[in-house]
């Protein structure tokens, strides 16, 4: 039996290498602001964009409530359509300015658990061109914003309608992605599949979805890395799965990994997939332990469909998933938590404003120490 779901649809998506040359005709330059990192300033390709749009922002970092409100004082009133190209924080920075060109105040007054308002859902349609596969920004409907430091935080703006009105996703752009950000992106957006596919919140939609791209995954991610030339298929491959990524996080949700690599990135300047990627073995471990706990009353489902992962692996069940997760952090280098100055006294901090969101286990702040103290 098929169960009652509701599903946000992405908007409109162009596909493919050298997609990026359609831009010009996606907008009308006059009016649009392009917001974008200095990568693509220094890609030939962007000439053809640059040359033609009026106002443009270059970006670094996550964005921070300043930097949006800053930018979106500049162009409020000037501009009618956003055109974000970079990684997940560039994508986040323009879906942030978008909104807030229509809206009232500070984003800060917006985000969730920190602001007293809703986002009233006014924005500006958004032109989304990733050059990372990583957050999946280019489908989702929220923003992340930070502010770092003590009393620090990473919070949305987030409503159904701020998902981006067109995705671009040229292979091509990822192809310049220094191999270390294309590991710790791949292993959000890995991130994000698996913890979406597992969520108590999936539904027969984003498991479709989820376990696609895994399957994307499953069989491209490595040769990013093991291939001596730029093996392009794999890289479309791949943006495609973390493109899935961004919609199936944003209709079942995630877990424990983002749950607490959010209060990580909001404290400390950990790189958003690097905290993904160092906590998702240690918390897959620990959850396929506590379920299989459960697994003599019931039978998980999630367990069930990590045996699935296992089998697509390698005709393999749920170890095989934690051995090859165990393998790629250790293939891709991913360093732990201390790399970043975090020390086993900081951890009770982190986890008291941890959470599980939508893991099929809910771990205890004591256990979720525990995983933080293993990947210190
Ligand atoms: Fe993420």
């Amino acid at each position: 039996m098929v169960e009652g779901f509701s599903f946000n649809n992405p908007g409109k998506l162009i596909f493919g290498e050298g997609s990026v040359g359609s831009l010009p005709d996606l907008t009308d330059p006059d009016s649009a602001l392009l917001v974008c990192g200095q990568s693509f300033l220094s890609n030939q390709k962007s000439r053809l964009l640059t040359e033609k749009i009026k106002f443009i922002k270059k970006v670094s970092g996550e964005p921070s409530p300043d930097l949006v409100d800053s930018i979106t004082n500049d162009v409020k009133g000037k501009i009618k359509s956003v055109i974000a190209i970079g990684g997940g924080s560039v994508l986040d920075t323009g879906k942030a300015v978008a909104a807030m060109c229509c809206t009232e105040g500070s984003v800060e007054k917006y985000l969730e658990g920190v602001g007293t308002a809703l986002p009233p859902g006014e924005t500006l349609p958004l032109v989304a061109v990733p050059t990372t596969a990583g957050t999946g920004s280019e489908a989702t409907k929220n923003a992340v914003i930070s502010r770092r430091g003590p009393g620090g935080y990473k919070k949305s703006l987030r409503h159904d309608n701020y998902i981006p009105a067109i995705a671009v996703i040229d292979p091509d752009l990822y192809l310049s992605c220094p191999a270390p950000l294309m590991a710790s992106c791949g292993m959000d957006a890995f991130s994000q599949l698996l913890e979406s596919y597992i969520s108590t919140k999936a539904n027969i939609y984003t498991d479709t979805l989820a376990l696609k791209g895994l399957n994307l995954f499953i069989e491209n991610f490595m040769n990013l890395f093991y291939s001596e030339e730029k093996d392009t298929d794999a890289m479309g491959a791949i943006a495609f799965a973390a493109y899935l990524s961004g919609i199936t996080l944003a209709n079942a949700g995630l877990g424990t990994v983002h749950g607490i690599a959010g209060p990580i990135g909001g404290l400390y300047p950990v790189p958003h997939g690097t905290a993904c990627g160092t906590l998702l073995p240690a918390v897959m471990r620990k959850t396929v332990e506590e379920l299989e706990k459960q697994e003599e009353e019931r039978s998980p489902i999630a367990l069930e469909k990590m045996d699935r992962l296992g089998q697509l692996i390698g005709k393999g069940n749920r170890y095989l998933l934690l051995e090859t997760l165990d393998q790629w952090l250790e293939t891709l280098n991913i360093p732990g938590l201390s790399s970043f100055q975090i020390r086993e006294e900081d951890i009770p901090v982190i986890a008291e404003s941890s959470g599980n969101k939508n893991n099929p286990y809910a771990f205890s702040q004591k256990q979720i120490e525990e995983i933080l103290k293993e990947r210190l």
